[in-house]
């Protein structure tokens, strides 16, 4: 099947490099025939680092839709900044084609509503690329918490600060905007995380948070931003089935970083990445988590989700990183943002049923003046 890629910047390097395991695995893959971005330069190099990767260079263009009337392609994986996602979707699905997007599914829930609509509508596959459950490190350890490993869930901890030094995160002045971004880090990264506790522990019932904007101006030297999406977040919340949540994150931590992701259950701790350290004080590696729970998948996350992709088209299988499941993960985040900014604790399902939404009533309004 042939595919395209719309968006050639930060990102793309890792999907090029999924697509160049499967190749080297000799697994079955999409064609890379038609890549994209608005600048050229950036299409054109990135063009040529496919040639050399996969053997053959891809058709350039700086108009998408362009690409999709004349492309002729099965699929697009969406390489763009949040507030694009809704509107490309749709000119995909309508043109016949279907669409891995890149997380979090939409800007905000109502547009992430729109895009499982407009791709029933169109009859088209849309997945979502979310390393934080694909690759077989995530799916192992999914399923061995979810088979009971540890026990069952009691608590799961997650605490990512970082520095940027008051620059812009990955060199983009769009992540710090909500009318860009749908948020600041708490939605860019903290979609993995509401993605990924879900998928260990189901669905999250209440969120609690605090968040703030402690850093009022941003720049890369050249241009300077006031941020309008926020750089820290506390949150707290509880799963349906009574286990609890503490997630932090932040960008303006300066000094020193800290990042862990712990997972407690009534028999032991599972560490991602690392190990399960159980209560008779055995420690199972991850290596041997793999090779029990998921020996056959893919290694690297964004080859896995090729993987999804095809799957879903050919087979109509169901996959682990759906719409769906990007659209729920996206309304813990705005659960939390809501929380936030009423003080008051949250019901998920208000979000996802979009009757609470305050947050993302400014959000709207920012991209609203962004047009203008
Ligand atoms: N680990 C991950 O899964 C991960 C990591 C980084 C980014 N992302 C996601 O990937 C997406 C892109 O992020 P990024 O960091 O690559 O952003 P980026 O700003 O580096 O790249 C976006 C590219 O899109 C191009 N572009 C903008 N509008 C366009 C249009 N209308 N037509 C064609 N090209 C256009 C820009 O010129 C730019 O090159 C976002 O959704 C982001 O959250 C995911």
């Amino acid at each position: 099947m042939k595919l395209g890629f719309i968006g050639c910047g930060v990102i793309s390097t890792a999907h090029l490099e999924g697509l160049q395991q499967l190749k080297n695995e000799g697994k079955k893959m999409f064609d890379l025939t038609a890549v994209c971005d608005l600048r050229q330069d950036r299409a054109e190099a990135f063009a040529v680092e496919v040639e050399k990767r996969l053997g053959k260079r891809p058709e350039v263009y700086t108009d998408y839709r362009r690409m999709l009337e004349e492309g002729r392609l099965d699929a697009v994986s969406v390489l763009l900044d949040h507030d694009l996602h809704h509107t490309v979707a749709e000119d995909c699905f309508a043109a016949g084609v279907h669409v891995q997007m890149q997380k979090p599914l939409a800007i905000s829930p109502s547009f992430g509503r729109k895009m499982l609509a407009d791709a029933k509508k169109y009859g088209k596959v849309m997945t979502i690329s979310e390393p934080s459950v694909l690759g077989a490190d995530n799916v192992a350890m999914a399923r061995a918490v979810r088979e009971g490993i540890i026990g069952s869930v009691y608590l799961i901890m997650d605490y990512a600060t970082v520095t940027l030094g008051r620059k812009y995160f990955a060199g983009t002045a769009w992540r710090h905007m909500k009318g860009r971004a749908g948020a600041g880090w708490i939605n860019d990264h903290g979609v993995h995380r509401t993605h990924f506790f879900t998928e260990v522990n189901g669905p999250i019932k209440e969120v609690f948070s605090y968040k703030e904007i402690f850093e009022k101006e941003l720049s890369d030297g050249e241009t300077i931003i006031r941020p309008s999406g926020e750089d820290t977040s506390v949150t707290v919340f509880r799963f349906e089935n009574g286990g609890l949540g503490h997630w932090m994150c932040s960008t303006a931590a300066h000094g020193e970083r800290t990042g862990g992701v712990w997972i407690y259950g009534s028999k032991g701790c599972f560490r991602p990445g690392k190990h399960a350290a159980l209560e008779d004080g055995s420690i199972i590696p991850m290596s041997e988590i793999i090779e029990r729970f998921a020996p056959d998948t893919v290694q690297n996350p964004f080859a896995h989700s090729y993987v999804e992709l095809w799957e879903a088209i050919t087979d109509h299988k169901e996959p682990i990183s759906s719409g769906e499941r990007g659209l729920e993960a996206l309304c813990v985040v705005f659960a939390a943002l809501e929380s936030a900014t009423i003080g008051q604790p949250i019901n998920v399902q208000d979000i996802i049923n979009g009757k609470m939404h305050a947050y993302e009533d400014s959000v709207i309004e920012e991209m609203k003046s962004f047009k203008k």
